[in-house]
């Protein structure tokens, strides 16, 4: 198998698994640390983390698939998450996405040419209270405007 964490990852996988019962309830964080090193959990990694945790690929592929914030596909070095859900759209959330989009140059769930940004639609991000929102990587944005979006766009290298 090709792909392999690095030392100081595996460490961490290390310390994870100790704080659980069994090599299985370390499956959620490790997929992040096999996100965060290897840019998506492409199927190889999927194999990689069962192998690593004693566990079926079915159930890696399961989970890894069933959430949101899990990455399965190549994207951009940043990947924008926009709920488009009832509370976020009704307080302008398509406006927003459009917005974006256009500044992006891109559809959505496409990438910007320079490969800096992603950007898909969300069903809900749990935020309805203060929607509009969105997520950009594991950060989380609310009470979205397209003045805020410019800044919050213009943190990301
Ligand atoms: S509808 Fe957008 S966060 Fe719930």
């Amino acid at each position: 198998m090709a792909l392999k964490f690095s030392e100081a990852t595996l460490k961490k996988v290390d310390e994870i698994i100790a704080r659980y019962p069994n090599k299985a309830s370390a499956l959620m964080p490790v997929l992040y640390l096999a996100q965060d090193e290897f840019g998506h959990i492409s199927d190889e990694a999927k194999m990689y983390v069962a192998d690593l945790l004693d566990l079926p690929p079915a159930k890696v592929y399961c989970v890894s698939t069933f959430y949101s914030m899990y990455k399965n596909e190549p994207t951009g070095r940043h990947l924008i998450q926009i709920c488009t859900n009832l509370s976020c759209s009704l307080l302008g959330a398509e406006h927003l996405r459009d917005y974006m989009c256009n500044k992006l140059g891109i559809e959505p769930g496409g990438t910007s040419n320079d490969g800096k940004f992603s950007l898909v639609t969300m069903e809900c991000l749990g935020g309805c209270g203060t929607a509009p929102v969105m997520m950009v990587n594991r950060d989380y944005y609310e009470n979205l405007n397209e003045k805020y979006i410019d800044d919050i766009l213009n943190k990301y290298d």
